[in-house]
């Protein structure tokens, strides 16, 4: 069942008498109704251009949605394209959508590695660094301040594979200052906009792997040390990007998230999809192998903490970055989220709805 429909029967029955259910606008109830229906609200990244273009994408998001983040639009490739320029077109286009449909944006994301133009090499020194952080934070969170609740401040800030000495990922905010930049970051986007909650982002968290094992202590230990310095933050985003072919380390994860929640922190799923580049041909068996790794990832969590937010990294097979890296042997398009390229539900949608819902 939709989560529309599953809104609309609860709302049309207590609606039907007075007869003002046909007047309501179909897009308030889905979002507004489903906070507040309670539950874990579930959201989505988004490729905003397709919402102007792609009427069956759009309805999906709407239908399905209470949270949006971009998967584009807030990065410095897309709103930086000069040092002096700031491009807002785009997180425009979704915050007016998201507010047009009762629904809430995460901002995604501000100090990363990834998605960095090309004159931001050019970044000097420290002093030069510190300044077009705090320049582009200011400016950005500033933009948006009361209108994006949630920002992932910080992004895979934690080495690919972390080993003694280098704990922290290389990137331009790194090499100029160091670990610092967490702390510059953090404080910044905390003293623009004191009502967001602030989110360090990472993942491959999840598996029992040495790699996922040390990257948990690898982010747990960065954690103690902002919280122990007083650094304003407030939540763990665990991307979720699971490799389908690998367990979920229920123990291992459940554990991670208590530790995270002895620190006062939330924790949000910020990235959920199943990476089945390894899984087997047939889609039935791809799609419940899918569900489970999910459903897994999600109770394991669940043992130790109720995540705020469940979002997945797109919400149509249709559109997924999972074959810009794992591509399929046989060629099959990958099935690594909840809706079918023909947005049609599967197997993980109705986890994620179970799930979500089961914590009203
Ligand atoms: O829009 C341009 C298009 O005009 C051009 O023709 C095309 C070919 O170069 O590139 C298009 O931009 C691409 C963009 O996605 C929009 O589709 C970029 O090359 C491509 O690098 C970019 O990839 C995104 C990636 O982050 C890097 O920003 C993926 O869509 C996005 O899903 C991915 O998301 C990341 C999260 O931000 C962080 N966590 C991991 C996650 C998956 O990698």
């Amino acid at each position: 069942m939709r989560r529309r429909d599953f809104v609309l029967g609860a709302l049309g029955a207590g609606l039907a008498s007075t007869g003002a259910f046909d007047s309501l606008v179909r897009n308030d109830i889905t979002a507004q109704a489903a906070f507040a229906r309670g539950g874990i609200p579930y959201g989505a990244a988004v490729r905003t251009d397709l919402l102007d273009t792609e009427f069956d994408y759009k309805e999906a998001i709407i239908d399905h949605c209470q949270i949006v983040v971009g998967e584009g639009g807030l990065k410095w490739i897309d709103l930086r394209p000069s040092q002096e320029q700031f491009v807002f077109e785009q997180p425009d286009r979704l915050i007016d959508f998201a507010n047009r449909n009762g629904m809430q944006m995460r901002g995604h994301t501000l100090a990363w590695y990834g998605a960095m133009p090309d004159w931001t090499k050019t970044i000097a020194s420290a002093a030069e660094a510190e300044r077009e952080l705090v320049h582009h934070i200011t400016t950005v969170v500033g933009r948006y301040r009361g209108r994006i609740p949630s920002w992932d401040v910080v992004n895979e800030a934690i080495a690919e594979t972390p080993m003694r000495g280098s704990v922290i990922r290389n990137s331009i905010w790194q090499e100029r200052l160091g670990p610092r930049y967490i702390e510059i970051a953090l404080r910044t986007a905390a003293a623009v906009d004191p009502s967001a909650q602030l989110v360090i982002n990472d993942y491959n968290v999840e598996n029992p792997t040495p790699q996922c094992r040390d990257r948990r202590k690898a982010l747990l230990d960065l954690l103690r040390s902002l919280k122990d310095r007083d650094v304003p933050f407030h939540a763990v985003g665990i991307q979720g990007h699971l490799p389908g072919d690998l367990e979920i380390d229920r123990e291992g994860l459940s554990r991670f998230v208590e530790d995270v929640k002895g620190m006062q922190l939330d924790v949000l799923v910020t990235e959920l999809d199943v990476i089945d580049d390894k899984l087997p041909p047939n889609e039935y068996d791809r799609d419940r192998i899918v569900a489970r790794r999910a459903g897994d990832f999600l109770a394991a969590i669940d043992e130790a903490a109720r995540p705020s937010a469940v979002l997945t990294w797109g919400i149509t097979d249709r559109y997924t970055w999972v074959p810009m890296w794992f591509k399929r042997s046989d060629g099959k398009p990958n099935r690594p989220l909840p809706l079918d390229a023909s947005c049609r539900p599967k197997a993980l949608m109705k986890v994620i709805d179970e799930f979500t819902r089961a914590a009203e």
